[in-house]
């Protein structure tokens, strides 16, 4: 990696770059703060997959992971699109190998395959209809209720879909390594210690914990909660690059992460951590780990993509 001078303002030069080559930078709210400082976007899956489907920028800096880059790129073929680190990935779309989940969908035929967006674009190429934890119930229910539904990659999300929907899905066996690491004894501990404190949890949490949540929303949702929210404390069960958010709209509230069931920071996605300021500002500067994909790929997967951005639009 290019080393960076002792004294440079990043910070400036970034803005400098963005200005210099029209590009726009759009980060989820899992990365770290100043990442999140610098950006011109800050949203959760879907907020970041409908703005770059209208940015009008040349180059689109991703600060995130690889489906949401590539899926930035599949919205906007022609344009360039850079990743602070091409190594950012997510447990979630490795659980799901595309040639694993072609068999399962041979496996149940004439079913609708709606996959969560944190999949592989191969993935996305074999499914119908593409879903964000924000927006997956209103997609389920765009299905015909005589038709059977597979859900993938998220077991845990899909779980919570079946309850919320009412809907028998065929649900593939996956889920993400951070949400999966809340320890349900320690919460309830910490609990005791603050009675006050709401639980609200991402639903990718496994069910004992959202059994017991106070609210379960996407990451959009939990932040939007804690604004509008009487209440003045907050146990958070998501990745903790949130909670930055959740404290610069709310300064007078308290906010604690969820802890997870060992000593390590396990809570932080260490895919999503890849992404360093430093990165951000050389990969601006030099257009480079560019996200490059096949044109026959992405003409498979943006179908499913669109058709989410259509029933999302109202
Ligand atoms: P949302 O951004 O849809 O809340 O998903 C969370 C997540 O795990 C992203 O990787
Ligand atoms: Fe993937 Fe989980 Fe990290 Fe999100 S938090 S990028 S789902 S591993």
């Amino acid at each position: 990696m290019e080393t960076i001078d002792v004294g440079l303002d990043i910070f400036e030069e970034i803005n400098k770059l963005k200005n210099e080559k029209n590009a726009v930078i759009l980060a989820h709210y899992y990365q770290d703060a100043d990442i999140q400082d610098v950006a011109d976007f800050i949203g959760d899956s879907l907020a970041l997959a409908q703005q770059a489907a209208k940015t009008k920028a040349d180059m689109i800096v991703f600060a995130g992971v690889h489906f949401m880059a590539e899926t930035a790129k599949i919205l906007n073929p022609t344009k360039k699109v850079v990743m602070p680190d091409l190594r950012a990935g997510c447990s979630l779309a490795d659980s799901c190998p595309a040639d694993k989940f072609e068999a399962f969908i041979k496996q149940h035929p004439n079913h609708v395959v709606i996959s969560y967006i944190n999949c592989s674009a191969e993935v996305k190429a074999l499914t119908d209809i593409i879903c964000t934890s924000s927006n997956a119930e209103k997609i389920i229910n765009s299905v015909p209720k005589d038709k059977g539904i597979i859900f993938a990659p998220d077991k845990n999300l899909g779980a919570y879909l079946v309850k919320k929907t009412g809907r028998n899905m065929v649900l593939w066996n996956g889920a993400c390594m951070v949400h999966e690491i809340f320890s349900l004894e320690k919460i309830n501990h910490l609990r005791e210690l603050n009675p006050k404190a709401k639980l609200i949890a991402h639903p990718e949490c496994e069910e004992p914990i959202l059994r017991i949540a106070d609210y379960i929303g996407s990451t959009t949702a939990l932040l939007k909660f804690t604004q509008e929210d009487n209440g003045n404390e907050y146990i958070v069960a998501t990745e903790t690059g949130i909670l930055h958010q959740m404290m610069k709209s709310s300064p007078h509230k308290t906010f604690i992460p969820a802890p997870p069931n060992n000593s390590c920071a396990c809570n932080d996605c260490p895919h999503m951590k890849l992404n360093t300021l430093e990165k951000l500002y050389n990969c601006m500067k030099f257009e480079k780990p560019e996200l490059l994909m096949k044109p026959e790929l992405m003409k498979a997967a943006e179908k499913p993509l669109r058709r989410m951005l259509e029933l999302s639009s109202n």
